[in-house]
């Protein structure tokens, strides 16, 4: 079977002109959105960064990630990709960029949690290596739903 080529695009640190897209994505990606002001704390947190993914041709942007650096471990807070550009590969492309950051930053771990009924989101971090390490019983809200944590070990 061919290999499905990844979407072209180009990642990016976001700037505080991509919010709206941003929050548009995460409008209809999330059963309880991120605030703007959430957003806008990451965007300027000393510890924080949102990357973006955008089009080579249309400056649109299509997905999203977000991470907190401590020391030499990475936690994923937030990752979204716009609903009609799904599958195309680009959260693993945001993946990817990532774990090339975390592996020059000298990280050991990248760390993350997820909704145990997001089969999807699960079925992602699993085909990107990273490995289960426990459950957070009831840690969500709107529906109830237990966190799934995952770890993936950076060489
Ligand atoms: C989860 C999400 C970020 C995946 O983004 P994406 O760009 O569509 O993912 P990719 O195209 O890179 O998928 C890579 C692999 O992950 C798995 N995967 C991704 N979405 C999947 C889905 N809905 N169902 C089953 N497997 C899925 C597949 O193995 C896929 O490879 P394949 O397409 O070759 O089968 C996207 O569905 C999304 O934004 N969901 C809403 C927000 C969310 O749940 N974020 C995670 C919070 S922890």
């Amino acid at each position: 079977m061919q290999k499905k080529i990844s979407a072209p695009g180009k990642i990016e640190p976001a700037t505080p002109d991509d919010l709206d897209h941003i929050l548009s994505i995460e409008k209809e990606s999330s059963p309880n959105p991120w605030k703007r002001s959430y957003f806008e704390d990451e965007l300027t947190g000393r510890l924080s960064t949102i990357l973006v993914f955008k089009g080579l041709e249309e400056e649109r942007i299509k997905g999203f990630i977000i991470f907190r650096k401590i020391d030499d471990i990475v936690e994923i807070n937030n990752i979204a990709v716009c609903i009609r550009e799904r599958r195309k590969g680009i959260a693993e492309s945001l993946l990817s960029f990532l774990k090339t950051f975390a592996a020059r930053e000298s990280v050991t771990e990248i760390f993350l949690e997820v909704r145990s009924q997001n089969s999807g989101a699960v079925k992602l971090y699993e085909k990107f290596g990273f490995k289960f390490s426990g459950i957070r019983k009831g840690y969500y809200n709107n529906p109830k739903d237990d966190a799934w944590m995952f770890r993936l070990d950076i060489n």
